[in-house]
């Protein structure tokens, strides 16, 4: 499973790109407006630190706005995949892309059978939003398993991005269902790292460690 991390943050991503852990990054108009930075400015910078997919969106809701964007982000690295919502242009535009073999990431998928036109339209990528689908009262999870059980049914080449993800428990089930990639924010992909075992046990080893009065080196 791949994992990219959901942010314009720079210095987050230069830190924990050094995990070795970190497959691509995706970014969102959101994002961008946190980061208070000129968007091109900000994804040619984030292209130069990971080597892996980094997913940039277009502002605009008609196609041809969205083919000269995509074109123009496109241009700015080739790990760019540009980044379309999934609406009747963005499917169109998705479709324009593939045929000149530029990658794509539909987002704002909530349904299978949205996901179903994203393949179809030969979508790189697909991002289910799962945490937005649970605040929303339904269980975001499922939609993963239903995509994975179509695009198998089917053999699509889309890859489930799985996006809007909250917590380190996302990640897992995310992973169960046959989610391809997971997109995480910095802070729930720290947490992944994190048990409360894991520092107990290992505060338990370095005490009694020390009593040894050993040194490996
Ligand atoms: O980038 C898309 C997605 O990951 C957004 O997540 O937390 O704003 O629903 P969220």
């Amino acid at each position: 499973m791949q994992l990219f991390l959901d942010t314009t943050d720079v210095s987050v991503l230069k830190d924990l790109t050094a995990t070795g852990l970190v497959d691509g990054v995706t970014t969102n108009p959101t994002l961008i407006a946190k980061s208070g930075r000129p968007m091109l400015e900000v994804i040619a910078e984030i292209c130069s630190l990971v080597e892996g997919p980094v997913s940039a969106e277009v502002a605009a809701t008609e196609v041809e706005g969205m083919l000269k964007e995509g074109a123009k982000l496109a241009a700015i690295a080739p790990n760019v995949v540009v980044k379309l919502p999934l609406t009747r242009a963005g499917l169109i535009a998705t479709a324009e892309f593939a045929v000149q073999g530029i990658q794509t990431n539909v987002t704002l998928c909530f349904t299978a059978a949205q996901a179903l036109l994203a393949a179809k339209a030969g979508a790189t990528y697909i991002s289910p939003f799962v945490g937005r689908l649970d605040d929303y009262g339904a269980t975001g999870m499922d939609l993963i398993a239903e995509i994975r059980a179509i695009y198998d049914n089917y053999e699509f080449d889309t890859e489930i991005l799985a996006a809007s993800i909250r917590t380190p428990t996302h990640v897992t089930q995310a992973a169960l269902a046959g989610a391809d990639c997971a997109t995480i924010p910095p802070t729930v992909f720290l947490d992944l790292f994190k048990h409360p075992l894991t520092e107990k046990g290992l505060d338990q080893f370095m005490k009694d460690w020390a009593q040894t009065g050993q040194s490996i080196l």
